[in-house]
């Protein structure tokens, strides 16, 4: 199929271009949209054809799980079977935006969207196209980021087109997404509220909301093949390239080393003139687009230097620790 491409101003989406795609979403049409973590490959998630195209498009396995795309907090009725005290509050505090929240499901939610399971993921993005679209199309919307399975995340539609162009309906491009990383994924169905995988949300801010935070039993699940949450899989995120994380103080011999062996090197680093920024929202935002771009070049290898393991880095640190992983 042939992939159309329009453009909208990210601010104050155009009514047309909306309609356009919204119509697609409804009669069971693929439709790639910004949010303000990553760009969106969306299906109405009441429709199980539309949502086995999402899994055909990316070859993903049919195990791991979508989330479901609301465009206002009114909406999770027809998604959710139960609304627990630690869901309001969360949504009250942090939708709409990064966070991802899993709760029991309502009946109606195909299998295709929840793998077979009884929970599904909901979230309210905070991205004017997104909210519009989904507004429109008047469903909710089932998606994942808009790459192929375990690769890199896109943060701008050509890195839409270049993975998923020929295999989707539209590419809706607003431009970049400003916060450049997946949302924060968090399980409220048990006693506590477990971290399934952190973003732009951290764990300090869900605390604050919430109390403490489980984090024990992600890493017990790190890694493994069908997982309660399978983006948990180590290798996903990853550049064709091989990426290695390495501490500050090592990198400078690292690159030389390689270079002497006759490999092509670049390296992210966090201070001087070509750094990332040196702040994890500036770093987040960045990220993905600076990796496509290094992808894309030709190397046989790219050094990053690792940040500071503090809260605050947590989930730049574990996207790039997955993409530093090879199987
Ligand atoms: O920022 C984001 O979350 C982006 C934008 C498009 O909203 N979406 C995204 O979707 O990152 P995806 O499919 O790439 O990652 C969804 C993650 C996966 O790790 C998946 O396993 C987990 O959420 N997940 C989805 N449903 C779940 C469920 N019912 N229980 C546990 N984990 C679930
Ligand atoms: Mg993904």
């Amino acid at each position: 199929m042939e992939t159309e491409v329009l453009r909208t101003d990210p601010a104050a989406p155009d009514p047309a271009v909306i309609e356009r795609a919204a119509e697609l979403l409804r009669t069971g049409g693929l439709v790639a949209f910004p949010t303000e973590t990553v760009y969106g490959l969306g299906a109405n998630a009441l429709d199980p054809a539309a949502v086995r195209g999402i899994f055909a498009a990316k070859g993903r396995p049919s195990s791991n799980p979508l989330i479901v795309h609301v465009a206002d907090p009114s909406q999770i009725a027809n998604v959710a079977a139960e609304w627990p005290e630690t869901a309001r509050r969360l949504a009250e505090r942090f939708w709409p935006g990064p966070l991802t929240i899993v709760v029991p499901k309502k009946p109606g939610i195909p299998d295709e969207v929840t793998a077979g399971g009884e929970t599904v993921a909901v979230r309210c993005p905070n991205h004017p196209v997104a909210r519009a679209l989904i507004a429109e199309a008047g469903v909710p919307v089932a998606a994942p980021s808009a790459n192929r399975s375990t690769e890199l995340s896109p943060t701008r539609a050509e890195h839409v087109l270049r993975g998923l162009g020929g295999s989707i309906d539209l590419i809706l491009d607003g431009g970049p997404c400003p916060g450049g990383i997946e949302s924060t994924v968090v399980d409220v169905t048990g006693d506590v509220v477990r971290l399934l995988r952190p973003g732009l949300v951290t764990v300090p801010m869900l605390e604050a909301v919430v109390g403490a935070v489980d984090l024990a039993s992600r890493e017990r699940e790190l890694p493994v093949p069908v997982a309660r949450s399978p983006g948990q899989m180590a290798k996903h995120y990853s550049p064709r390239t091989p990426l290695r994380l390495v501490d500050g103080e090592d990198i400078t011999d690292d690159h030389l080393e390689a270079t002497a062996a006759g490999k092509r090197v670049r390296s992210l680093l966090l201070y001087g003139p070509t750094a990332m920024p040196a702040d994890p929202t500036g770093y987040a935002a960045e990220l993905y687009s600076r990796l496509h771009e290094l992808d894309a070049a030709g190397l046989d290898l790219i050094l990053v230097e690792a940040p500071p393991d503090t809260p605050e880095w947590a989930a730049v640190r574990d996207r790039l620790t997955r993409a530093a992983a090879r199987e």
